[in-house]
């Protein structure tokens, strides 16, 4: 069965950005992956250091790298920070980037598909910091589709259940769901 990991770059209990990537989440199950939502909040990672490294990978940077090398695609919701991606997740990307116990350097990130996404209470919705996380996954390997989706304004954009209020939006973050399960079931069969 294909895997979609989805997770948002925010460790805010009621972050607009998990909002977001569990709709798109949605939509990918609606097209018959197994998405596993992990929250980063759950996992107590350090800021990483190549002396930390060292001393052997931190169990809870090993337990999500197992995670993500057992997954096909990524849907990812990025905070924007001062224009770039959020530190929490340039983190976690680093941490997962490098080797670790029993799995391959490359295993996270190379040769997924992603999908991604971001809100922001500001006019532009963290479209500044998706050029950078895509130019990041790029980097690692990742396809990233070009349908990223920007949500401005995010204080008034979900209603209390966290769906968005704009319908149509939530459609298009639905699509993208379905459009990276999809990518990513086509690559699963190869
Ligand atoms: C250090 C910092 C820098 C920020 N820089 C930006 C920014 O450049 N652009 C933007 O739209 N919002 C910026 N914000 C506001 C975030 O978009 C806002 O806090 C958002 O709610 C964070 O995402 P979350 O709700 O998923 O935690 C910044 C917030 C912080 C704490």
């Amino acid at each position: 069965m294909t895997q979609i990991i989805a997770l948002a770059g925010s460790l805010r209990s009621q972050s607009y950005n998990k909002n977001l990537v569990k709709i798109a989440a949605k939509g990918a199950e609606e097209q018959g992956a197994l998405v596993v939502y992990v929250d980063l909040a759950d996992y107590p990672i350090p800021l990483f250091s190549e002396d930390l490294e060292a001393e052997g990978t931190p169990a809870a940077v090993n337990d999500l790298k197992h995670l993500f090398a057992g997954s096909q695609g990524i849907l990812l919701a990025s905070p924007e920070y001062n224009g770039s991606i959020s530190g929490v997740l340039k983190n976690v990307i680093d941490w997962l980037s490098r080797p670790s116990q029993g799995i391959d350097i490359g295993s996270a990130f190379d040769g997924k598909v992603a999908g991604i996404m971001a809100a922001s209470p500001g006019g532009l919705g963290g479209l500044r910091g998706l050029g950078h996380v895509r130019d990041v996954l790029n980097n690692l390997g990742t396809i990233v589709s070009p349908k990223q989706i920007a949500v401005p304004a995010a204080y008034e954009a979900f209603n209390e259940g966290g769906e968005l209020v704009d319908a149509e939006l939530g459609q298009r973050v639905n699509a993208l769901g379905a459009q990276i399960a999809s990518m990513a079931s086509r690559l699963n069969d190869q």
